[in-house]
């Protein structure tokens, strides 16, 4: 795991935007996995600034809310468009979310699979966290194995979400996730996490042991992951002074 503190969520942003913009530039058909959450909010506007060429790139979502009706505004379908994919040239055929209103959820779910094995995976999977250390929708005691599903979201969760709904019984209960299995294929996986709130659910990830209680402590078996944080986020973590010197000190050409 690379550890990457930055003072803000600013520059935390920009060490993960260079990332992707370096993955394409060598790759210009990636494919990238992306997140929602107010986290990425930085990083695709980043993204957007930075003018890149979309046209040949393919994305999946993680996670889509169960029920939502595409339009409505906190559906991720309509995260999406509006904060990324209506600002870049990306060809509307290589964009993924899952279906939140499919029939047939446990079909569509192995074809989500299927759809992403034809793509030849994930080259680069962004990742924000849940104050409980979800990833994807992945809530605590999923199986580390698992791949795209149904879940029922945590009280928790809803309860972190409900900021942005009229109400918490707005909030819907169940989502369509990506697994925790298909989460770890991706050949890169870029964590980002900015506030105080995440420093928890961060320190549990990288320093506590790899437990399903903490569904992103299983990065810690990941052979590429990067951590892009902010000061507060990095708050709780015991070797957050080695993190700093092992960046500072990386060898030029490994430079992001
Ligand atoms: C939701 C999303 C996650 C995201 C998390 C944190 O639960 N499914 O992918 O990481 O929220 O959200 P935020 O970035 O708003 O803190």
């Amino acid at each position: 795991m690379e550890i990457i503190i930055q003072p803000t969520a600013e520059a935390a942003t920009s060490v993960a935007a260079r990332v992707i913009a370096r993955l394409l530039n060598e790759k210009p058909n990636a494919v990238i996995g992306l997140a929602t959450g107010s986290t990425p909010l930085l990083l695709y506007r980043a993204l957007i600034d930075m003018k890149l060429d979309w046209s040949r790139v393919t994305t999946f979502n993680l996670d889509e809310y169960i029920g939502l009706p595409k339009e409505h505004p906190q559906s991720y379908y309509s995260f999406m468009w509006d904060n990324l994919f209506r600002h870049t040239n990306i060809a509307p055929e290589n964009v993924h979310i899952p279906d939140g209103n499919a029939k047939d959820i446990p079909g569509f779910c192995a074809a989500y699979e299927q759809r992403i094995r034809d793509a030849g995976g994930i080259d680069l999977q962004v990742l924000g966290i849940g104050t409980d250390g979800h990833i994807g929708f992945n809530e605590p005691t999923s199986s580390l194995a698992s791949r795209t599903r149904i879940k029922t979201l945590t009280p928790q969760t809803r309860q972190d979400n409900a900021r942005f709904f009229a109400s918490l019984d707005e909030v819907p209960t169940h989502c369509i996730t990506m697994g925790i299995g298909t989460i770890m294929e991706a050949r890169h996986n870029l964590m980002l996490a900015f506030g105080a709130n995440k420093a928890h659910a961060i320190a549990e990830a990288v320093e506590g042991p790899i437990t399903a209680i903490n569904p992103a402590s299983i990065l810690q078996m990941h052979p590429d992951a990067k951590f892009c944080l902010d000061a507060d986020a990095a708050g709780e973590l015991k070797r957050a002074d080695y993190y700093r010197w092992v960046y500072d000190n990386k060898p030029e050409w490994q430079h992001l």
